[in-house]
């Protein structure tokens, strides 16, 4: 190298250096813009639970605890001065140990249904839990909505709230292959969303398809009334189901039956027609194919001019269960002894599609060793504007 050459280079290296250093002190100065604050929620049968209370500058909580990284409430700006809690849920872990349909739980290793719970990789034939009739559901008899996550409060890098669960999945749990490592990061932002950012690696080829299960009743927790909420959706298909909601494989129009959101709608709409599908779910409990999956546009707007709420829903996936409450049947006594009747609430689960690894034209969920699964979904309140 030549003299000025080495100069240049010296140079290059200092500016990258003070670039480097300046870069690190404004990480520094970034400040947490709300509170994580940690409480003891009891203890279950594997161990010690507390309860993560997120909180943003707007006075939006969300209540999460690490017990199947449950989402155990969502209080919401709205019409009124009080946030309102809109997440169904139970006050305390005794109900969350009892039965119930998912309240709130991180779903794994595979959101909704695979048939008769089996799927073949590579000539080798899995048998999962079967725990909906001759069905496999939500991972399982133990799924991940069950196990107690490791948790860390943290800081996004816009000083956003967070709390990381991490949880290892063993070779063979629910009769899955391979161990299975997975980060699910929740984040308070300061725009009303609750985001989570799935994360999973595996040692053996697998099926992974996660999602949150939370129930929203945008009037709050203790209304019954669900079916006055309007939605508006961005999905022109969806999958049709057999009478055990297993997919048939076909992508069906939305376009002239009851599915159709494209334009805002009430939800109890077209719930009682006479439509087989509409049978076979006992409502809605159908997945649909997103037009336009993305972070930056919601794929659904749901809204209640009662409370003047408003739920954005954005993800980077290519479906979500649309779920109306169906199989609710006053069975829970839920926050402040609320009884949960029969579509109280919706439920939004984004995912990849059920029972994909029996159905090849699917988006396929198989993960490999050395891929990073990744996906992401945010849930963004919003208040009416009035008049
Ligand atoms: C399923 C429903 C089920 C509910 C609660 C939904 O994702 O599609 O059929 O009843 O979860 O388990």
């Amino acid at each position: 190298m030549n003299t000025s050459y080495k100069y240049f280079f010296l140079l290059a290296v200092i500016m990258f250096g003070c670039g480097e250093k300046k870069k690190n002190m404004d990480e520094q100065k970034v400040k947490l813009k709300g509170t994580v604050v940690k409480s003891d929620f009891g203890s279950a049968p594997d161990g010690k639970v507390d309860l993560y209370t997120i909180s943003n500058e707007n006075g939006m909580t969300v209540a999460i605890t690490n017990y199947g990284g449950i989402v155990q409430s969502i209080k919401v700006p709205n019409k009124t001065e009080t946030p309102l809690d809109v997440a169904l849920g139970f006050d305390d872990l005794s109900g969350y140990l009892g039965e119930h349909p998912y309240f709130g739980g991180i779903i794994g290793r595979y959101g909704n249904r695979i048939a008769k719970g089996k799927f073949t990789i590579d000539g080798t034939t899995y048998d999962l839990a079967t725990n909906n009739g001759p069905n496999h559901l939500h991972g399982g008899t133990k799924g991940f909505d069950k196990v107690i996550w490791a948790a860390e409060e943290a800081m996004s890098s816009e000083g956003f709230p967070q709390l990381k669960l991490a949880y290892v999945s063993k070779d063979g749990e629910e009769g899955y292959p391979g161990e299975l490592s997975i980060e699910v990061v929740y984040t308070l932002t300061e725009e009303n969303a609750l985001q989570i950012d799935y994360t999973a690696n595996t040692d053996k080829v697998t099926h992974v398809n996660l999602t949150n299960h939370s129930y929203f009743n945008l009037n709050g927790a203790d209304s019954s009334d669900v079916l006055n909420h309007e939605m508006k959706l961005r999905a022109s298909k969806y999958t049709p189901v057999n009478e055990l909601l297993i997919p048939t494989g076909e992508l069906a129009d939305v376009a002239n039956t009851p599915f159709d959101f494209s334009n805002f709608s009430k939800i109890g709409r077209g719930i009682e027609r006479d439509d087989e599908q509409i049978k076979f779910g006992g409502g809605y409990d159908h997945n649909y194919v997103l037009d336009e999956p993305s972070m930056s546009s919601p794929f659904a707007t749901v809204r209640s001019h009662v409370s003047g709420v408003i739920m954005k829903v954005y993800t980077s996936e290519p479906g979500v269960q649309f779920y109306s409450g169906n199989f609710l049947d006053g069975s829970n006594i839920g926050k402040g002894g609320v009884v949960y009747g029969k579509r109280s609430a919706l439920c939004l689960e984004t995912q990849h599609f059920p029972d994909s690894p029996n159905q090849e034209a699917f988006p396929s969920t198989l993960l490999k060793p050395g891929e990073t699964y990744k996906t992401s979904t945010a849930y963004k309140f919003e208040v009416m504007p009035t008049l």
